[in-house]
């Protein structure tokens, strides 16, 4: 008998995948816009920043590369940068592929692999990476539910906490709620924390945060040794296609990441783009203030159209409508994808142009219900 596929074939030995990681729910990116003709795509699908590199700057990065040279292994510029606006030192401080590069990475280093399987504790709904990343790093996971107002839960988390956790996610910001942790119950949460757990701050949005009692990740890692912080170039700073991110570590963590961070993790342009874009301080504030007031104006929108979207402290809005297909498919035909996760549609809030359009799309939904 002829097999030629393998499925056909009998029983031999054959390199096979960690079983567990197939039973991994796949991440999904958020969608392309969808084509329409005569509008101009809009993807809001992503969080990223509609805002792409001026030409001056563009053509500033690319003139000075060299294609061929393999970048600084440790991103002396952008990490010294990084120091000076954040007063972290910069044996602190770890550049990865994205902010997702630095948590896997972080997660690698901290899971322990012997013994019992240890836990990783996150909230849920969150990031779509976190179950994926703390399997792969051999933890077991621990989902626990938001709060009723879509913030993470961290009375539930703290009770989750056994002696088999190794590390707990906190994501402030949350995505795809977009309510922030406050620092008063961070302070409550961490005097049940033991000191040998890591509390890893996701704050892959904190530009965007303006309510004062939010908690600020790194006062909580000067405060605490047990704290870590994780910050991207992807969102405020309009940089997600060159993969560029940080974690903030206390420094023996910082060297064992050192140790097995793929060498050259960080490409030199994604490092001078990040630099000239920490310089550009008057720029970030515009495109933070932008995306303020159009989260603003969708919060209201969705609420005169009798939606409850949550306090989204974000670059993005999240709401559970009646008929969330229906919704996508509106924005849809107004060549906006949006990202639909169960029950609930997060729109990315991009630059005012785009929240023109987002609240154009909400007032027919308004139209359609009635
Ligand atoms: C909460 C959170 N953390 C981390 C990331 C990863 O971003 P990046 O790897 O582009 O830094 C995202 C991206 O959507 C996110 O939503």
């Amino acid at each position: 008998m002829h097999h030629d596929h393998p499925s056909d074939a009998p029983a031999v030995l054959a390199p096979r995948p960690r079983p567990e990681l197939m039973e991994l729910p796949e991440y999904r990116a958020g969608r392309p816009a969808p084509v329409v003709r005569g509008l101009a795509p809009l993807k809001l699908s992503s969080n990223e920043s509609t805002h792409d590199l001026d030409e001056a700057t563009r053509s500033e990065l690319l003139a000075g590369f060299e294609f061929n040279r393999y970048p600084d292994p440790l991103t002396t510029e952008l990490r010294a940068s990084i120091s000076e606006r954040t007063g972290v030192p910069v044996d602190r401080i770890v550049t990865e592929s994205g902010s997702l590069g630095a948590l896997r990475l972080l997660l690698d280093v901290i899971v322990p692999r012997v013994g019992e399987r240890a836990d990783v504790v996150y909230p849920w709904r969150s990031f779509e990476a976190y179950p994926i990343l703390t399997e792969v790093a051999g933890a077991r996971g621990v989902a626990v539910p938001l709060g009723p107002a879509g913030a993470n839960d961290l009375e539930a988390m703290a009770a989750a906490i056994t002696d088999r956790t190794a590390a707990v996610l906190i994501c402030t910001p949350n995505n795809p709620t977009g309510p922030v942790v406050t620092s008063a119950a961070f302070d409550r949460f961490m005097r049940s924390v033991p000191s040998d757990v890591l509390v890893v701050v996701d704050e892959a949005y904190s530009e965007f945060v303006d309510d004062p009692g939010a908690l600020d990740g790194l006062s909580a890692f000067r405060a605490y040794p047990n704290v870590a912080v994780m910050r991207t170039f992807s969102k405020a700073y309009g940089l997600a296609g060159l993969r560029v991110g940080y974690a903030v570590v206390a420094p023996v963590i910082a060297a064992a990441m050192w140790r097995v961070r793929p060498t050259f993790a960080v490409t030199a342009l994604a490092e001078h783009a990040a630099v000239r874009a920490l310089d550009d301080r008057a720029g970030l504030a515009a495109r933070v203030a932008e995306v303020r007031a159009g989260r603003r104006a969708v919060l209201e929108a969705l609420r005169a159209a009798g939606e409850s979207p949550a306090d989204s402290q974000s670059n993005f809005v999240w709401f559970e409508p009646e008929d969330p297909g229906g919704f996508e498919e509106r924005a849809s035909a107004a060549a906006i994808s949006v990202r639909r996760l169960g029950s609930g549609i997060r729109i990315t809030i991009g630059d005012a142009a785009a929240t023109e359009r987002v609240l154009d799309v909400i007032s027919r939904e308004r139209a359609a219900m009635r």
